[in-house]
Formats: structure tokens, C-alpha cells, sequence
């Protein structure tokens, strides 16, 4: 299927380094819808971000790494808009008509957001924290994206996107597209320690380590003493995730890798999955390395894509106010 009519919105806040959860997970599902035709564009959600206050610093250069992290995963520099939503006021402004479309037990109802606010150790939660689902919509609708690649914990948001553009158009008159969230047949990926892999556990490869940084991570996973490697994620996590992450690396199945490795123990387990992730990341690293070496490269993709961004939310802005008879 060509994606031609499709304009795919999805986007990541900027926390750190992508890892090999994102690529198995997203990234690679970007490329490949990409490379059948759609018009891809990427917000970096850097006001979002606040509601991880922890993680808020150094906020530049962790933007700077995430755009090397996409390009070097594959997307296309000449095809890819990637934006910072801060650098958009247009955008921004969409967010007080559509705060007007939704109540608030709406917001508070919403799972993904309840989950966060368990998981902060923040004494108290922000007005942000319950709007950001709505600001979300704001990212997606101000370019009229249709298309919306997500994990899983990103449906409860897509369905306050759908919600708003509905009443809008209802309200005003047809505007907006109803987005469809698109789920990816995304593994959920063990890290090494055989728990969902995660930069805050500390078992996640990051796709810009270095080989021997994910040789030492890979030494210390978690393993078991049965030297018959099997592949079992609910009696032997540790060993099951490992072979999952080579598996995926080498395009073939976990049982496929098991059977090849027999009775050999966990340390060949071990040197074999190394083998595997760094020869799978190899050409992506090498790729990075290439567009780190030109550190104007990155901020004038950024510049030519808030330019983009704030044409079409300007565009966007403007129906809106006229749709809504606005006179301010
Ligand atoms: N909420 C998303 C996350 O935490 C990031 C995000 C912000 C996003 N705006 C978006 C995703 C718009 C898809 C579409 O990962």
C-alpha cells in the first residue's frame, strides 16, 4: 500500500538517548512508512517534557541527540519535518480552544495520565500534567495529521485527539480530520535484566553506545544456572529476553537462535547477543557518527522544520479562528 494521501504526526519527548526498545518499537515502523510515500513529521515535544521535571535539563543537547538518533535510524533529512513544538505559537494557541472542547473529569479519567502521576514523585501535580493530552491534539491537529504511529500507552491520548477534533467540527463546522492511532506489531523488548526495556531501569541499549559499552551491559544481564538455553519468557525472563533481542536483530526467531546455541551456557548466549546487537547496529551507528560530525547539520534540519511547522499552523490557526467567528 503507497501512503501517499497520509500525513503521519507522531513524536517523543526528549528524555535521553533512543534505545533499542524505540527502534524495534517505533523508529523502524517511521522509516518504513516513510520510504511507502507518507509525509512524515516528528515533534519533538519539548514542552511536554515538563511534566518529567527530572529529566527537563539540558534539554538542547538532548535534542540535538534525539534528531542524530533519527537520522541515524534511517529517516530521510530531505523527506523528514522534524519540528520542536515550543518553536510553534500557532500551535500553542490551538490549545485554549480545544481546552474549551473537553471537561474535566475527562482529563482526570485519563489512564496513561493517572499512570504517570503514580509513577512521579512529585508532592503535587500540575495543571499541565492533566492538559498535556490536550495539548497533544494541538501537535497533531495543528498540521491536520491523519496518521498517528503510537505505542500502546498513547491510545487514551489519540482518543482525546479524536474527541476534540469531533467537537470542533461539530461546533464550528469541518476543520479537522478524525486522526486513526496506528499501532505497530511492536515487541515489547526485554532489557537486560528481563524487565521491559527502559532508560530509567538502566537496562536499555542505546542505539548510540558504544560496542563495547553494550558488550559490558550485555555481560551483566540477568541470566539463570540451566546451561540449556530455551526459549521460555515466563519461567526464564532473563534468558528469553536475550534471545529475543538477537533474534530481532537477526531477523529470525527466538527458538530459531535457542536451538542453534543448545547446551552452550549463558556466557555464549551472552557473546553471541553482543555479536548480534552490535553487528545489527553497526551501520547505524556509523551513520550517526557521520551526521555528528557536522553539528550545524542537526539545528538547520530543526530551523527548516519549525519553519515548516509554524506555515502550516499558522494556516491551520487561521481556519480555526474563522470557523470560530473570531473577532480577537
Ligand atoms: N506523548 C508522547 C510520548 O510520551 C510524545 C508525543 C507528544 C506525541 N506529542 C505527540 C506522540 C503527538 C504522538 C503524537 O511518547
Amino acid at each position: 500500500m503507497t501512503m501517499t494521501d497520509s500525513r503521519v504526526l507522531t513524536g517523543d519527548r526528549p528524555t535521553g538517548p533512543l534505545h533499542l526498545g524505540h527502534y524495534f518499537g517505533t523508529l523502524r515502523n517511521r522509516v518504513e512508512l516513510q520510504q511507502r510515500g507518507a509525509d512524515l513529521i516528528v515533534v519533538v515535544a519539548d514542552y511536554q517534557v515538563l511534566t518529567d521535571r527530572d529529566v527537563a535539563d539540558r534539554l538542547a543537547e538532548t535534542v540535538e541527540g534525539l534528531v542524530l538518533d533519527y537520522l541515524a535510524a534511517g529517516l530521510d533529512p530531505d523527506r523528514t519535518t522534524v519540528f520542536a513544538h515550543s518553536a510553534v505559537p500557532a500551535l500553542n494557541q490551538l490549545l485554549l480552544p480545544f481546552l474549551s472542547l473537553v471537561t474535566v473529569p475527562e482529563l482526570q479519567r485519563n489512564p496513561t495520565v493517572k499512570d504517570e502521576i503514580g509513577h512521579s514523585r512529585q508532592s503535587s501535580v500540575s495543571g499541565l500534567m492533566f492538559t498535556y493530552p490536550v495539548h497533544q491534539a494541538a501537535d497533531i491537529l495543528f498540521c491536520k495529521g491523519n496518521l498517528v504511529p503510537v505505542g500502546q500507552d498513547q491510545l487514551p491520548h489519540i482518543e482525546v485527539t479524536r474527541t476534540v477534533a469531533r467537537r470542533f467540527n461539530e461546533r464550528y463546522g469541518p476543520v479537522f480530520p478524525v486522526p486513526e492511532g496506528l499501532l505497530s506489531e511492536a515487541p515489547v523488548l526485554a532489557g537486560t535484566d528481563g524487565r521491559k526495556m527502559s532508560k530509567s531501569r538502566g537496562n536499555a541499549i542505546a542505539l548510540a553506545a558504544t560496542p563495547d559499552e553494550t558488550a559490558r551491559l550485555i555481560k551483566a544481564a540477568t541470566t539463570d544456572a540451566d546451561r540449556h538455553i530455551t526459549y521460555d519468557p515466563e519461567h526464564r525472563p532473563g534468558v528469553s529476553g536475550l534471545l529475543h533481542l538477537a533474534a530481532l536483530c537477526q531477523g529470525r526467531s527466538p527458538h530459531a537462535v535457542a536451538e542453534e546455541l543448545g547446551s552452550a551456557g549463558a556466557a555464549t548466549l551472552k557473546r553471541v547477543v553482543t555479536e548480534a546487537v552490535n553487528e545489527f547496529l553497526a551501520p547505524i551507528r556509523e551513520r550517526r557518527a557521520a551526521y555528528a560530525q557536522d553539528p550545524g547539520f542537526v539545528r538547520s534540519l530543526l530551523r527548516a522544520g519549525n519553519a515548516r511547522a509554524n506555515e502550516l499552523a499558522d494556516q491551520t490557526l487561521r481556519e480555526v479562528r474563522a470557523a470560530m467567528g473570531a473577532a480577537f
